[in-house]
């Protein structure tokens, strides 16, 4: 039977946690056949004493765990809550969810139905269909929300997603969170380590479902969250975007220095005499060996061409390769013309470099000239 564990991090939450742990065991866990739940709750010695309830509540229910350690915020709460599900409680899944009902309860169960059907990794979303924020909540307090969603999505290009801010998640152990190095996520004090560990899941994850959330408003105590933790959310997200764009963005930047050492020798060339055949050939022979010198260093250098053998092979290749392109581009430049008419030139020229050459000289760098080993 798949064991699944809810990661229940609490922070004073006494209130909460005398009314979720019930509901949970005699309400919600029954429903859901078939599965082994547990709930483990993560608690910093809460002033207002929520472990000795919860060790009350453990004599009770047998499938109910307690880890309890020093205040050092959210993200260790919650990664040390899985380190002990996936360790001490042998894990299938585990699940993110907070005690002050703002993830209702009873989306555990369509959680739980979106992993038995395959899914690695289920996203409680409030921005898909059938999920929701609260309607009580202030205009402000929505923009914010839905503007900060937004904001991650294009970052991380990640348009398929919806919710990537969620707090209500379910991660399959083998082969996702037994994967991530759960020690060194990026900002673990703070609710951002949360962008990271998503980041991550949906790379490893081989199907990853949304699931709607309605996502309550607060009754009892108050959010722990403040500018500082969505200033720091921000900043996740645009490191990892940046960084995982970066070969692509040098790759760009490489391009763009080519193309405008082109134009000028093609100019100068041109104006001092050279016949037109020598001025293109030149110039554009000179813009291929900064492309593949750059490239080489810089763009590409995890991989990097050495040996003088090696580097004569490989710019051979890469004069080939860029031949391919040059054809790919007489091509279609031609056929564009025919049926466009010659007035319409200037529009095509970049059309085709931005969807056919761009993507053609990425795949030839990346597939044959600076293959991985
Ligand atoms: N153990 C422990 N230690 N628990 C903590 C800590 C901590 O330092 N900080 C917060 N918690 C617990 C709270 O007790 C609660 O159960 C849960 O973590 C979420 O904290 P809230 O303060 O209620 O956060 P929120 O409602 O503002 O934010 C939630 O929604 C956001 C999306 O709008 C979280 O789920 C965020 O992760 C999510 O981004
Ligand atoms: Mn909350």
């Amino acid at each position: 039977m798949q064991r699944i564990v809810i990661v229940m991090p609490a922070y004073n939450e006494a209130e909460n946690l005398k009314l979720m742990i019930p509901e949970l065991f005699e309400k919600h866990f029954p429903e859901i056949n078939g599965v082994d739940m547990h709930l483990l709750i993560v608690e910093d010695y809460s002033p207002d004493k929520s472990g000795e309830l919860v060790t009350e509540f453990i004599k009770k229910y047998k499938n109910l765990h307690l880890l309890q350690k020093q205040k050092e915020g959210l993200g260790w709460a919650y990664i040390k809550g899985f380190q002990y599900a996936m360790d001490k409680l042998s894990a299938d899944a585990v699940m993110e969810m907070d005690a002050d009902f703002q993830h209702p309860p009873k989306f555990v169960k369509s959680m739980v139905e979106a992993y038995l059907k395959g899914a690695d990794y289920c996203i409680g979303s409030r921005y898909v269909k059938g999920g929701s924020i609260p309607k009580e909540w202030a205009f402000f307090r929505k923009a914010i929300s839905f503007l900060g969603n937004l904001f991650i999505r294009i970052v991380l290009v990640k348009p398929s997603i919806h919710d990537l801010t969620t707090g209500f998640r379910l991660t399959r152990v083998k082969g996702v969170m037994d994967k991530i190095d759960l020690n060194h996520l990026m900002e673990p004090t703070r609710f951002a380590y949360k962008v990271d560990l998503l980041y991550q899941s949906i790379k490893l994850s081989k199907k990853t479902v949304e699931v709607p959330l309605e996502f309550a408003s607060r009754t009892k105590e108050k959010s722990k969250f403040n500018p500082k933790e969505m200033i720091s959310t921000f900043k996740v997200a645009i490191i990892l975007g940046i960084k995982d764009k970066q070969k692509f963005i040098k790759f760009g930047t490489v391009g763009f220095v080519g193309y405008l050492i082109n134009a000028f020798f093609l100019n100068l060339f041109s104006k001092s005499g050279f016949p037109e055949w020598a001025s293109w050939g030149l110039s554009t022979e000179l813009a291929i060996i900064n492309n593949f010198t750059w490239n080489n260093l810089w763009t590409f250098k995890t991989d990097e061409i050495k040996g003088i053998g090696n580097i004569v092979k490989k710019f051979l290749q890469f004069n080939f390769t860029s031949a391919g392109a040059l054809l790919i581009q007489t091509i279609l430049g031609t056929i564009g013309v025919y049926f466009l008419g010659p007035d319409k030139r200037q529009l095509i020229l970049p059309f085709i470099i931005v969807f056919v050459v761009l993507p053609y000289n990425y795949l030839m760098y990346t597939k044959v000239i600076w293959k991985k080993k």
